[in-house]
């Protein structure tokens, strides 16, 4: 496996509670192939998610796409991007038996069900898999010269890493079905007023405003996070019946933490809550 497809790197929180809080920023690492995503893309970002589930001091992940490396004088200078999609080089000649392994083992998957926060930091074009992989994230914050777009129609596929059915969630059914259908791509004015992105901000200031944004959520209880990330998507899996149930039982459950009164008691006394993470 090339190793260097994804790097990682641990940003520490600064007044983190429980203390060493870091933010784990995942940059795909292909800038060459506008980020494609190929095998061992998708072998780093499960490892990746692994790691990140295992680690406590993980509150939040970021996953950005490498910018690219400056050309030559005279050389064309290769666009920004998060992911242009899968790689299409891996297509070629492949039946449904030497596909289906990987798809049913796939990163998007795993991003999806990390039990931590996530955002996709989108600078230029995220294309097929690299705008399912923003759709696998919880939030994204985009620069105004990002792309997304479903071109698989063009290749003679349908989005496989989830993009039917996380595109008609976020979007709605109508505005779905004609990314699928047309292949077009959609910019991030379009995906602001869509819903499909939380933010848009000039390139030179999409870090700044995500790890703004990250570093507000990685300072809350690490333990009330995941429970209120595992409320909000029940909202997707569960009727609304039920899903104002399991509401409820993940509230009522919150009053048996020791974060709860410790957030209670701060606000009480107007001072700083000293998470315990419990
Ligand atoms: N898979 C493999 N390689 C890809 C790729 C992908 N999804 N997207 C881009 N690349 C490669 C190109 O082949 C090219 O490689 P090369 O320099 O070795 O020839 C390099 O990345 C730069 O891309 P290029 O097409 O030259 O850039 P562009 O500015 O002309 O166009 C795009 C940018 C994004 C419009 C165009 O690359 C594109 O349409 N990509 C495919 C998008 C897609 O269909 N994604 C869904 C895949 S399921």
């Amino acid at each position: 496996m090339d190793e260097d497809v994804l790097l990682v790197e641990n940003l520490p929180v600064e007044g983190s509670s429980p203390a060493g809080g870091v933010i784990s920023v995942w940059t795909l690492n292909r800038p060459e192939k506008l980020n494609a995503l190929n095998k061992d893309s998708h072998t780093a970002l499960k490892q990746a998610c692994d790691e990140a589930e295992a680690d406590d001091n993980v509150r939040v992940v970021v996953i950005r796409g490498a910018s690219p490396p400056p050309v030559p004088e005279g050389k064309r200078q290769k666009p920004a991007a998060f992911a242009a999609g899968a790689d299409i080089s891996e297509f070629a000649g492949k039946n449904s038996d030497e596909v289906r392994p990987f798809f049913e083992d796939n990163a998007w998957e795993r991003v999806w069900n990390l039990s931590k926060p996530t955002i996709a930091m989108v600078d230029g074009f995220a294309l097929g898999g690299g705008t399912e992989l923003a759709l696998s994230c919880d939030l994204r914050i985009a620069s105004t010269r990002a792309k997304f777009g479903t071109p698989e129609i063009n290749l003679g596929l349908i989005p496989g890493g989830g993009g039917t059915q996380r595109l008609s969630n976020i979007l709605g059914y109508g505005k779905a079905m004609e990314m699928v259908l047309t292949g077009e791509m959609v910019g991030s004015e379009e995906a602001l007023r869509l819903g499909l992105i939380n933010d848009v901000v000039e390139p030179e200031q999409l870090e700044s405003r995500t790890m703004e944004m990250a570093e507000n959520i990685a300072k809350k209880s690490p333990y009330t996070i995941k429970v209120a990330k595992r409320a909000v998507r029940s909202a997707l899996d569960l009727g609304m019946s039920e899903g104002i149930l399991a509401e409820r039982s993940e509230f009522v459950a919150l009053f048996d933490t020791e974060d709860k009164e410790i957030g209670v008691q701060a606000f009480l006394e107007r001072k700083d809550a000293e998470w315990k993470g419990s």
